[in-house]
């Protein structure tokens, strides 16, 4: 256990490199497995989280060789195989949704395990799908928590499924589940989450048809091994958040951020940061974006949650919310109840202690600004397992007048250079 200090820093100048993003690291290895033969991954996430599905796709039967800044994996020619010991997930939600997907047609049984977080968090959501696929699941209780017992097999059909919520892992739990389905599989999204899973199938020659109709989109993935190829892994936007909130409500920064995935779905805070008065410019170059912010004096918004699907960077922006003046209301929001902490809790507390009046109604969160981060009282807080609100917390401390962090050493789920980055700023 471990605890951070946070001071406030006088001024903050620098370019912040974030890590590979962790969505696409995650995919590229389990993809990379599942092909026949030789892939690199260049740039993969260092965190904890990758890591754990490093190690799973090895006992699954692929070869993973660490050289530098470069992975290779070699999937086996014969496709996985089952492994006679548990498929550890550690802190990561994604590790345990997608291999979920993954080893419901990989035959033979698997036992698939977490943290104490990652126990308490919802399952049915990739459950109810892959039984519907035909894949025998189990887990504890109602809402089939972890550990998870699942038997796959070669006899998975194909099926048409609409996603209940916003959720980029269920979606992809039931790409990779239907990539060896006996038939075409459709998913059905009524809000369009980050399309890291379908693209990366097309790119590994996977036939995949991607429709956007209204605010939802309709994926259809033929069953099919995906190729070997070279994978290179953009920056994470949702770590570059971190940053472009700390340039924006700091009172004295200048702050460059290089190379993030530039996909709608992923940079949605961007579009609120700029309506609450943010300094901030991008610029594109193919499919990923360079961040140049400045402190900026910031009015409240409103947010809903379809501008950002997966809710991750909500946390931060009520830090930003924290320091602009007015009341901000992030709408339908509860999904951040069952991340790896109850964030939607955590962000209402971390804002109080901040100085700020905050409150819900319902899946809607508000904070009352307090016009300025020089204003955040000194605070102290326990980010338990969720590497995402010891970042916040830090961001919050930096700009405001300092914090302690206890349970910090749970940012290496992410990032785990993120105090490092950060310090080389001051
Ligand atoms: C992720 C999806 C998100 C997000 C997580 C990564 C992914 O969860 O919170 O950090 O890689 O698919 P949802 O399933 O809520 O979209």
């Amino acid at each position: 256990m471990s605890t951070a200090k946070v001071e406030h820093f006088e001024r903050l100048r620098g370019t912040v490199r974030v890590p590979g993003d962790k969505s696409t690291s995650h995919r590229a290895l389990m993809v990379s497995a599942l092909a026949d033969g030789e892939s690199t991954i260049r740039g993969l996430s260092p965190g904890l989280d990758v890591d754990a599905t490093g190690r799973i796709i090895e006992q699954l039967g692929a070869s993973r060789i660490v050289d530098g800044d470069v992975v290779t994996v070699v999937g086996p020619p014969k496709g996985l195989h089952a492994s006679d010991t548990d498929l550890d997930c550690g802190n990561s939600g994604t590790t345990m949704r997608l291999i979920a997907g993954v080893v419901s047609t990989v035959p033979g049984a698997h036992r698939l395990v977490g943290d104490a977080s990652l126990s308490t968090r919802p399952m049915d959501r990739v459950g109810e799908p892959l039984m519907l696929m035909g894949a025998n699941f189990e887990g504890r209780g109602e809402r089939l928590h972890a550990p998870l017992h699942i038997v796959g097999s070669h006899d998975l059909r194909g099926i048409t499924y609409v996603v209940p919520m916003a959720s980029a892992q269920v979606k992809s739990a039931i790409l990779f589940a239907a990539l060896g389905a006996a038939t075409a599989t459709t998913v059905v999204e009524s809000v369009r989450t980050r399309p890291t899973t379908e693209e990366m199938f097309s790119r590994a020659g996977v036939a995949v048809v991607s429709i956007d109709d209204d605010q939802g989109r309709r994926i259809t993935v033929q069953p099919g091994r995906p190729l070997a190829r070279n994978w290179l892994v953009p920056g994470d936007p949702s770590q570059a958040a971190f940053f472009a909130v700390l340039g924006c409500i700091h009172p004295d920064a200048e702050l460059d951020i290089l190379k993030i995935d530039s996909a709608r779905e992923r940079i949605g805070f961007l579009d609120v940061l700029q309506r609450m008065g943010a300094t901030l410019s991008l610029q594109s170059r193919d499919t990923t974006a360079s961040l140049s912010v400045r402190s900026s004096e910031l009015l409240a918004t409103e947010v809903h949650a379809r501008e950002i699907p997966s809710v991750d960077e909500v946390p931060v922006l009520v830090v930003a919310a924290s320091a602009a003046r007015g009341v901000s209301r992030f709408h339908d929001v509860g999904e951040l109840r069952v991340k790896e902490s109850d964030r939607f809790e955590a962000s209402l507390a971390l804002a109080r202690k901040l100085g700020c009046r905050a409150w819900s109604e319902g899946d809607d969160l508000f904070v009352e600004g307090l016009g300025s981060a020089t204003r955040f009282a000194e605070f102290e807080i326990d980010a338990a397992l969720d590497h995402r609100m010891v970042m916040t917390s830090a961001i919050a401390g930096c700009a405001g007048s300092g914090c302690s962090i206890g349970n910090a050493q749970t940012v290496a789920s992410s990032y785990p250079d993120f105090f490092d980055d950060l310090e080389r700023l001051s």
